[in-house]
């Protein structure tokens, strides 16, 4: 069975879109079949895997607005074997295309269902906001990666998305689970980062990934070349604990 996670938290530049590739890279070096979906209109993930957002014209705008469309039909395939579906700017109107009204939450969802998905993980990539894109994919998803740095106040962000899941649950998905909280670019020299670290597996006990990811320049140069950290720099520490993390979700498998 397909298992389909989103990456979240409406913080930008917490590390969801490079989580997202690497632990889809780390999945795939495992053998596992991954598809990639990118519902940013900022295309951070299309971009960082060579794709260009403004010209691509097949994508997620697509899928989401087109009834004939599925999922095959906008898919493309990727460095290091990753199958994904990109964004474009055009994502960016989906608003106020769809309204906000309760059948525009369910497009990816229903999307999805349209044809059988030959992967084994589906995994979602968002855009800072709890917007409509987020909704959908917290909606069509089964699961959570709450992605977060290791600074004092983004336990009140987690909070606020906690809150979310909560009402996503009660009233649209009641299967959507938490696969955990997610550390990232993580440096072990700051003590503000270690206290925070601390806090956060207080907090969420149980819910916070033993993996940590480390801060590193590799994680940051890698979309340059449009690849992932596990084959720019294999055997970099980031590369390396995004390898842990695939580990960790593949437990439950
Ligand atoms: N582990 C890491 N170490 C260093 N830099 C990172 C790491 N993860 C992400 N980055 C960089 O931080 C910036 C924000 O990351 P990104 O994944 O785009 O965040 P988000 O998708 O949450 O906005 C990017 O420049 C990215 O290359
Ligand atoms: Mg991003």
């Amino acid at each position: 069975m397909v298992r389909k996670l989103v990456v979240a938290n409406q913080k930008g530049g917490v590390g969801k879109t490079a989580v997202a590739i690497n632990l889809g890279a780390a999945l795939v070096e495992q053998g596992r079949r991954v598809l990639l979906l990118d519902l940013d209109p900022q295309a951070g993930l299309t971009a960082s895997l060579g794709i260009d957002p403004y010209t691509e014209r097949r994508g997620m705008y697509a899928l989401l607005t087109r009834q004939d469309v599925t999922p095959a039909q906008v898919t493309l395939h990727a460095s290091d074997g990753l199958a994904v579906i990109p964004a474009s700017l055009e994502l960016a109107a989906l608003e106020s295309r769809l309204g906000t009204g309760q059948s525009a939450v369910f497009r990816l969802r229903e999307a999805l269902g349209r044809a059988a998905l030959p992967f084994d993980y589906l995994i979602i990539d968002t855009p800072p906001s709890l917007g409509i894109l987020t909704a959908n994919a917290l909606i069509a998803a089964d699961e959570v990666l709450i992605a977060v740095q290791a600074q004092y106040l983004a336990m009140r962000g987690v909070r606020a998305l906690l809150d979310t899941l909560g009402h996503v649950r009660r009233r649209l998905n009641p299967a959507l689970a938490l696969a955990g909280v997610l550390v990232t670019m993580y440096c072990p020299d700051s003590l503000h980062a270690r206290e925070a670290l601390e806090e956060i597996r207080t907090v969420f006990p149980g819910e916070t990934f033993q993996t940590v990811i480390p801060d590193s320049e590799a994680v940051m140069e890698s979309p340059v070349a449009g690849q992932s950290v596990l084959t720019y720099a294999p055997d970099d520490p980031a590369a390396q604990a995004y390898r842990a993390l695939a580990r960790e979700i593949m437990a439950h498998e």
